[in-house]
């Protein structure tokens, strides 16, 4: 028997995770390409859309997805959907496109063979 999401009991219709995660050993990581900034502009802009709590949205912090070297990253669930973004506009085509209305944002995708 196949569950839904729903049967589940699914409670955030999308849930996105940024890597905050710093290095002091001077390898990469994504808190050297203002994680922290991107995460707070996304929390802030989900928050004041109306788009946050059960139902709908939420932005959580993550230590390394192990993605690093396509940093600074974001991944939105369920889709799976990795994110490598730049600035803030990115962030905001993302909560635009993909949490607010579920089109995935293709050209912030992370190239697949990206990983630590
Ligand atoms: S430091 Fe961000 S994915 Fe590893």
């Amino acid at each position: 028997m196949t569950d839904t999401p729903g049967q589940r009991g699914s409670y955030y219709e999308r849930h996105i995770f940024f890597c905050l995660n710093h290095r002091d050993t001077g390898e990469a990581s994504c808190a050297q390409h203002q994680a922290q900034e991107a995460f707070d502009h996304c929390k802030r802009l989900v928050k004041t859309q109306g788009l946050a709590g059960p139902g709908q949205v939420r932005v959580n912090k993550a230590g390394c997805l192990d993605r690093c070297a396509g940093g600074p990253v974001c991944v939105v669930y369920p889709e799976a959907v990795w994110y490598t973004y730049v600035d803030q506009a990115d962030v905001e085509e993302i909560v635009e496109s993909h949490l607010k209305h579920g089109v995935v944002v293709e050209r912030l995708i992370t190239p697949a063979h990206l990983g630590r």
